[in-house]
């Protein structure tokens, strides 16, 4: 655990593919290494692969799954995307990577992702062919050209067939990297252009007297 994380507020949309029975180990890894504070949204079908009370237990926050929200949890798709620094879709489903691309948004995680004021940070999961299709493949290159990042998927134990197959995320250790990319990129983008637009000046362009290099040997004046 840094002390610092170089992530302040983390948003997590986890949709319904069957790798989603692995986000506790991903939140636990993003808590420890990455963020400082993590809200998740979980799809319908995510939440037919995990509970939600599961992973509000690790959280110890409310997952939310519900566009309307309530009385204490209005519009969450324009609070939660205000709210975050990053925005993370793992595991990214086929299904929400088309609806991102085409700009659909008919559940919390689509609604969420189509308001978002900076795109985001797709981690695929799915079996070989459906990563093949050229439906899939043609969203993905949508998504990038829209500015969002999408992990390219490795090679993993697909959980439905028990089989090596491709088309899987990455690992809790190996998502860091690309999430670390993302983020130092976005701050660069944000903040070098302030940081960068007043000069350094040496103390001769600003015209202040030099101290004389005698002056600085001869120590502090005596009282
Ligand atoms: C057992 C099972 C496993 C599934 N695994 C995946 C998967 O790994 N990747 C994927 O994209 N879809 C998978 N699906 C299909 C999605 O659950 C389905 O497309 C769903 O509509 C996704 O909805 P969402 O994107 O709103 O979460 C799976 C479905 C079932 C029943």
């Amino acid at each position: 655990m840094y002390s610092t994380p170089p992530c302040d507020r983390l948003l997590v949309g986890v949709s319904g593919s069957i790798h989603a029975i692995h986000i506790i180990d991903y939140l636990l890894r993003l808590r420890r290494e990455f963020a400082g504070e993590i809200k998740v949204i979980m799809t319908a079908a995510a939440t037919r692969v995990i509970p939600p009370n599961t992973v509000e237990t690790v959280l110890a926050d409310q997952v939310l799954t519900d566009l309307w929200g309530g009385p204490t949890q209005k519009a969450p798709h324009i609070r939660l995307t205000r709210w975050a620094q990053l925005f993370l879709v793992l595991p990214a489903s086929a299904n929400i990577i088309g609806k991102a691309a085409n700009g659909i948004a008919d559940d919390l995680l689509s609604t969420a992702l189509l308001s978002s004021p900076r795109p985001a940070v797709f981690a695929p999961a799915m079996n070989p062919a459906m990563w093949a299709s050229k439906a899939l493949q043609r969203n993905v290159s949508a998504l990038r050209a829209d500015g969002h990042y999408v992990v390219e998927p490795g090679e993993g134990v697909s959980l439905s067939s028990g089989e090596l197959d491709l088309g899987l995320g990455p690992t809790p250790r190996t998502l860091l990297p690309h999430l670390w990319h993302v983020h130092l990129r976005r701050l660069k983008e944000e903040y070098w252009p302030a940081a960068t637009a007043e000069r350094a000046r040496t103390p001769a362009a600003q015209q202040k007297p030099l101290v004389p290099v005698s002056a600085l040997l001869a120590g502090p004046p005596a009282n």
